[in-house]
């Protein structure tokens, strides 16, 4: 894993990305708004870069994207890796390894997720404050690197406090609603029965996904600061389910990306 690393970090440099502060994961439907935003941009298509696994999912577009944002040098994932495409929980999180071994100091991700907290709305934002995570895997397991962590990490506090705490803040000031809860990372890619949303309701989870928990491991593991925001695209309501579908989950989400698109530029502001 550390060959694979250096190698993807060597490739990356190469290509003119030399000193990314915050690194940025976009969700599905997340990734246009907050592109368009990044001044003097470099393109790295997924596909070119050694041991990076190839986006299979065709609403994630499979590019790392180098850029200015208010002032500082943004490395952006447009589009991540899912454990339910086949690829290992190592595999996945490769890129988050490899953007802390490039510089960065801040990770800030992004996803779309299912809402069981049935005082909320969809369309509306979720800070996550903790997780739960039902993928019956881990990213960690297998030969530990002491260079890039210790055998058991902490999780005492898996998401900032201090970003957690600008987000609040930011989205008060901006009259954003942004909830904060509980997010399950599910395997998928089948969405949840009825009888799963209640399960994962009676267990505290507020939202669901597929995705994020591998990435927020891997970063603790490396002592990077995360924070993250769930883009809720679906009422996962037990008693009164409608059928959902992919198309009506990006359409949700994409409606959003403006409200996080300004959260996040406002806290790579600030940081
Ligand atoms: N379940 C799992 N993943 C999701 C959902 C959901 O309901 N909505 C968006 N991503």
């Amino acid at each position: 894993m550390l060959n694979q690393i250096n190698e993807a970090v060597r490739f990356i440099q190469s290509h003119g990305i030399t000193q990314p502060e915050i690194g940025v994961i976009l969700g599905t439907g997340l990734g246009n708004r907050f592109v368009k935003e990044m001044k003097n941009t470099l393109v790295i298509n997924y596909n070119s870069i050694p041991h990076f696994p190839i986006s299979t999912v065709e609403s994630h577009k499979g590019k790392l994207i180098y850029g200015d944002l208010k002032g500082k040098k943004v490395l952006a994932m447009q589009g991540r890796f899912h454990f339910y495409e086949g690829y290992d929980m190592q595999q996945i999180t490769l890129p988050v390894r490899v953007m802390k071994f490039l510089g960065i100091d801040y990770l800030l991700i992004s996803n779309a997720a299912g809402c069981m907290n049935l005082k909320w709305k969809k369309g509306e934002l979720m800070l996550i404050d903790d997780h739960i995570n039902l993928l019956h895997d881990n990213p960690l397991r297998g030969e530990n690197f002491e260079v890039l962590g210790p055998r058991f990490p902490d999780m005492s506090q898996p998401y900032s406090k201090k970003l957690n705490k600008l987000l609040t803040e930011i989205a008060k000031k901006k009259k954003i609603k942004l909830n904060k809860g509980v997010y399950a990372a599910v395997q998928g890619p089948s969405l949840e029965t009825r009888a799963e949303y209640r399960f994962l309701h009676q267990i505290g989870a507020d939202a669901v996904g597929m995705s994020t928990v591998p990435e927020v491991l891997v970063a603790n593991h490396m002592s990077l600061a995360c924070c993250a925001i769930s883009v809720l695209t679906d009422e996962c309501d037990p008693d009164n389910l409608k059928p959902v579908n992919i198309t009506e989950i990006i359409a949700t989400a994409e409606k959003s990306e403006a409200k996080l698109t300004e959260l996040y530029m406002e806290l790579i502001s600030k940081l």
